[in-house]
C-alpha cells in the first residue's frame, strides 16, 4: 500500500513538473524519481557538493603564504582558484601542517596544492595531476659559511621542514643531525642563530628567505650538491574522476595565458 502511494505521488510530481516547468522537454526522461537529482549532479564528485576543499601549508612563499588580510595567498592559491573556476566549484582553502596533507586527501580535503613534489612514496597514497612547476632543493647557509659541495654536508646540523623532500635528502646525508620544523622559516631562524649549519629547502622559498634575511643568509643552487630536479603537482585521491578534470582545467589555464600571468605575478616579480 505504501509503495503504491509513493509511486502515485511520484507520478503526480512528475506530472506537475511537466506542466509547471517549460524546461521539462529538455529534462532527462522522468521515469524514475532519481532523474531530477541527476540533472543537478556536478560533473565531478567532491566531499561537499559544489565545493573544492583544498589543503595547503601556507608557509612556503611564493607558492603559499598568509597574506596581509590573514588569508592564504600565493601562486598555488591563485592557480587552484583558477582551476576551481573552470570546474564550476567554489574553492575553500584549509591551511594545515604539510606532513598531514597527503593523509587528509579524500577525507578532510579534496586535494592538496602546496608546492608538493611528485614522489614514488606519495604515489602509493595519492594520485598526482600533471606537473605544473619544476623545482630543485637549494641550500641556505649563513653569509660567512664555506659550505659549497656535497662533501661539506656530512656531519652537519641540517634544518628542514618536516616531511618534505628536503627532509628526505637530509636524512640520507652521512652523519648529519636533522632538525625538522613545522615551518621552514623556523629552520631559517635557527640557521641565523647558529643552531643549524644549513637548511635544505626548495629553490623559490630559498630565494625568498635569502632576500627576507638579507645579508645574513645566502642561497646555493642544489645542482652544486647534485640534488635532482623535482616536479610540483596537485595531489588528489587515488582513481578519482577529479584528476582528469583538474588536468583539463590546467591545460586550459596554460593555453589561455592565465598560467604565465600567474608565474609573472607571483614568482618572477618577487
Ligand atoms: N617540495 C617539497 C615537498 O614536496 C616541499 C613542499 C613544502 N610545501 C609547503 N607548502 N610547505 O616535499
Amino acid at each position: 500500500m505504501k509503495k503504491i502511494i509513493a509511486i502515485t505521488l511520484c507520478m503526480a510530481m512528475t506530472a506537475m513538473m511537466l506542466v509547471g516547468c517549460g524546461a521539462a522537454k529538455e529534462a532527462a526522461p522522468a521515469e524514475t524519481p532519481a532523474a531530477e537529482a541527476t540533472a543537478e549532479t556536478p560533473a565531478v564528485e567532491t566531499l561537499t557538493a559544489g565545493k573544492l576543499i583544498v589543503g595547503t601549508n601556507a608557509a612556503f612563499p611564493p607558492f603559499e603564504y598568509v597574506g596581509d588580510d590573514g588569508k592564504p595567498d600565493g601562486f598555488d592559491m591563485a592557480l587552484i582558484k583558477a582551476v576551481g573556476e573552470k570546474l564550476g566549484l567554489e574553492v575553500e582553502i584549509q591551511d594545515m601542517e604539510f606532513s598531514s596533507l597527503v593523509t587528509s586527501i579524500g577525507s578532510k580535503i579534496d586535494c592538496a596544492i602546496a608546492g608538493m613534489t611528485v614522489t614514488e612514496e606519495r604515489k602509493q597514497m595519492v594520485d598526482f595531476s600533471d606537473s605544473y612547476y619544476e623545482a630543485v632543493q637549494f641550500v641556505l647557509v649563513t653569509a660567512d659559511s664555506d659550505i659549497a659541495a656535497s662533501a661539506d654536508l656530512s656531519g652537519k646540523n641540517i634544518g628542514v621542514q618536516l616531511g618534505t623532500t628536503g627532509d628526505f635528502i637530509a636524512q640520507d646525508i652521512e652523519g648529519a643531525t636533522v632538525n625538522s620544523y613545522d615551518k621552514a622559516v623556523d629552520a631559517v631562524n635557527d640557521l641565523v642563530n647558529g643552531r643549524n649549519d644549513l637548511v635544505i629547502i626548495d629553490k623559490n622559498p630559498a630565494l625568498v628567505f635569502e632576500s627576507n634575511f638579507e645579508g645574513k643568509v645566502k642561497a646555493i643552487d642544489g645542482a652544486q650538491f647534485e640534488f635532482e630536479p623535482e616536479n610540483y603537482a596537485i595531489a588528489l585521491p587515488k582513481d578519482s574522476a577529479l584528476t582528469d578534470a583538474v588536468n583539463k582545467a590546467l591545460e586550459e589555464i596554460k593555453a589561455d595565458g592565465t598560467f604565465d600571468a600567474l608565474v609573472k605575478q607571483y614568482i618572477e616579480e618577487n
